[in-house]
């Protein structure tokens, strides 16, 4: 097996320590890195990934999440379809990645305890799923909006509505932890996250498309790439 470990790109990836944005501080190394031979560990595993976690799924076919329920057990929020296409750097798909995802509620709450935002819990919002894509290295998510929510001590930072996701793919290298924002968002301008990503296509390459729909949902399509040079950009 010939893998090569492209290096970080820093116009396309995140430039790391973000003013304004305090944990990056201690999230970067400081010291610039080293590169060290990879092992059969990084280019192997994790083996069986899917059935270790215990997620259910055929991988002949995507695995359809649903955070946003049904009838009394609702949750409150205007209603989305996440189709989420992982590839790898030659836009392959990657099927059997294990894709988690997180987003806050309709009023910016996460279930998280360490969430201090205010706003309301939904007690039919859970807001986290884990799924494993299928041939066509699609997963899909049933939920609603994430609204916009204010990062505590920064005396003014709202962060934009976005999704977070965490892939993991055939191997360790293809490990990546990202977040999709959505179109049209105001504060995606601002936003010290997305907006340290240098590269106005790298960043383009975050923000999903809304697509037609007739039926009484909005569908966003999005694509992570998990490695290579066209790699989405990872954000913590
Ligand atoms: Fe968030």
């Amino acid at each position: 097996m010939s893998i090569r470990l492209e290096p970080r790109d820093p116009q396309t990836q995140s430039q790391g320590v973000v003013p304004g944005y305090a944990q990056t501080g201690q999230r970067w190394p400081s010291q610039p890195l080293q590169r060290r031979p990879l092992t059969a560990a990084e280019l192997t595993g994790p083996a069986q990934l899917a059935r270790r976690l215990g997620v259910s799924g055929d991988a002949a076919r995507p695995v359809h999440g649903d955070l946003a329920g049904y009838g009394e057990k609702r949750a409150i929020g205007q209603l989305i379809h996440l189709r989420t296409r992982v590839v790898d750097e030659d836009g392959a798909p990657v099927p059997g990645a294990v894709v988690e995802v997180w987003h806050c509620n309709a009023a910016g709450k996460y279930i998280h305890p360490n969430d201090s935002n205010e706003a309301p819990k939904d007690p039919n919002f859970y807001g986290a799923a884990r799924l494993v894509a299928g041939d066509s290295g699609l997963v899909e998510l049933r939920t609603i909006k994430p609204a916009a929510y204010p990062v505590p001590d920064t005396g003014g930072w709202w962060r934009p509505p976005h999704v977070h996701f965490s892939v993991w793919g055939r191997v360790w290298l293809s490990r990546l932890v990202t977040q999709m924002f959505f179109p049209g968002e105001p504060l995606n301008d601002t936003d010290a996250i997305l907006n340290a990503i240098r590269d106005p296509a790298a960043r383009a390459r975050c923000i999903a498309r809304l697509v037609p729909s007739a039926r009484d949902f909005l569908v966003y399509e999005h694509q992570i790439v998990v490695r290579g040079r066209k790699a989405t950009a990872a954000m913590p």
